[in-house]
């Protein structure tokens, strides 16, 4: 996929697969779209898929899944316990991770949670590049408070750093000095294919770096490999030290350098589940007690033996660069149809979706309206595209009570690998053109109903004037009858 030259000499993405199986798509008038956008809080979690076109929401246990995991799912072994299916899962881990140990979950934030409550204690600092709204709420449940520092570099929303999730070594140094005297710092956290800031990858030798500090001050390092398939592709093609390496060379190497791996399978493995991977016996002792507690029996973990099957067999597939490849070639094709249209865009491309920089396509609406949001419901009411707010909404207030406005003000785009086809790309993009042409027309929310912690999953917002009936108005002039 990486190697191939058109004649044309355009940089086309090219799938090394067939489809078999395909979903029928049903594209709602603008104005039924306008009705469900409203009914749902103008909160595209709230929508019910019936009335969604292109669902860009997540690549959340959404990717499309491949013959052999199909397959192999016919092949579990369903058992409350020993369940071979569970075994083929955890060889697959230890031949990726070579860690010892194995312990499932039912998806990502539930390894946060065994997690936090084994390591963190009240008043600990969390040092990481970057957090994930679930990882944030979890360690501050347990009475921790994160410290995010990743490179400067994570923010310019438009720059030339190839590893934007890259900790910053300096300030983990003045970190471990100001803080590690009290016993504060359990562990530090890498996110691989740093979520929140667009996908952006961690280099191999941040990971290295970031370790052997750790291992200088007896801290340990906790690794959120979610999104590593993304950050494996880019360490492979953005990274001269390792463009003749495998993939699998490189998960071995990155695993080398971390103490414990944890994952949601909902993204790394193409199915749905998750676990955790490590050496030490003890910590292993300890989390093990609480997996029978809150996720089911220690060979499934909350898993269906199907879907440890799938998970198996998609992270051996995982290992196969063209498999990895398909998403961020995809994503960068999106990226760069958007750059041509001049529409502000996370660069460089990054893993898990297209990254639109709402406070640049909306500088007319005030920071504490919700940029993003309003970004997100006009892209659905123009397109029937469910993208997802990546800013202000996601953020918890301050201490104060105040508004904490986010640093960035993301539309995330995702795009589940091998899901969706070019042509449906374009007419994304071709719909975000139109926006932007018409962005003054956009307007600013307020809050309706705000829940206390992960507001954007279940809050409720409101139009601050009838911007979307404007907006509508003029989607009928300049487009017709078109749907
Ligand atoms: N860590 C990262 C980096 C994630 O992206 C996610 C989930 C989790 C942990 C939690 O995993 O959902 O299985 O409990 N991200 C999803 C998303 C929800 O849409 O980006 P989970």
């Amino acid at each position: 996929m990486n190697n191939l030259k058109f004649f044309c000499g355009e940089g086309l993405p090219l799938e090394m697969h067939k489809v078999k199986i395909v979903q029928k798509l049903e594209l709602k008038p603008i104005d039924k779209r306008l009705e469900a956008i409203q009914e749902a809080g103008n909160n595209t979690f709230l929508l019910k898929n019936r009335d969604v076109f292109l669902d860009m929401l997540t690549d959340s246990g959404v990717n499309a899944m491949s013959t052999v995991q199909q397959s192999a799912m016919l092949n579990a072994d369903d058992s409350y316990a020993g369940s071979e299916s569970f075994f083929r899962l955890e060889a697959e881990l230890q031949r990726v991770f070579g860690k010892k140990y194995f312990l499932p979950a039912h998806q990502g934030r539930a390894c946060e949670h065994l997690l936090s409550r084994v390591l963190i204690k009240s008043g600990d600092i969390i040092p990481m590049n970057y957090h994930f709204t679930t990882t944030k709420a979890h360690f501050r449940l347990q009475g921790a408070e994160i410290l995010e520092i990743p490179t400067d570099e994570a923010f310019n929303l438009n720059s030339k750093c190839l590893f934007k999730g890259n900790i910053d070594i300096e300030k983990l140094k003045e970190t471990f000095e100001r803080h590690n005297k009290d016993k504060k710092i359990p562990f530090v956290r890498i996110e691989a294919g740093t979520n929140l800031i667009g996908g952006q990858p961690v280099s191999l030798q941040n990971i290295k770096d970031v370790y052997a500090l750790c291992k200088q001050h007896n801290i340990l390092l906790v690794f959120d490999a979610s999104l590593l398939q993304d950050n494996l592709f880019f360490i492979k093609t953005r990274d001269e030290n390792y463009k003749n390496k495998s993939v699998l060379e490189i998960c071995n190497e990155i695993a080398e350098n971390v103490d414990i791996i944890y994952f949601s399978a909902r993204k790394l493995g193409y199915a749905r589940g998750g676990g955790i991977c490590l050496n030490d016996k003890a910590i292993f002792e300890k989390l093990r007690e609480l997996v029978p507690l809150f996720e089911g029996f220690l060979t499934y973990g909350g898993m269906s033996d199907k879907e440890m099957e799938a998970v198996a067999v998609g992270i051996r597939e995982t290992m196969d660069f063209d498999t990895i490849s398909q998403g961020p070639q995809f994503i960068k094709f999106m990226t760069n149809e958007l750059i041509k249209a001049g529409i502000p865009v996370v660069t460089p491309s990054g893993g898990l979706g297209c990254h639109l920089n709402a406070r640049e396509f909306l500088p007319h609406i005030k920071e504490d309206e919700f940029q993003s949001a309003a970004l997100t419901a006009a892209l659905y009411i123009a397109s029937g595209a469910r993208g997802m707010e990546r800013g202000t909404m996601a953020e918890e207030r301050n201490a104060d009570g105040s508004e904490r406005i986010a640093a960035i003000e993301l539309v995330r785009l995702a795009l589940p690998r091998r899901v969706f086809t070019m042509s449906q790309i374009k007419y994304v993009v071709d719909r975000i053109t139109w926006l932007y042409k018409n962005r003054e027309l956009i307007g600013g929310f307020r809050w309706k109903e705000e829940p206390k912690i992960l507001r954007f999953f279940l809050g409720r917002l409101e139009p601050l004037s009838d911007w979307q009936e404007k907006l509508v108005a003029k989607f009928k002039e300049d487009f017709g009858d078109s749907l």
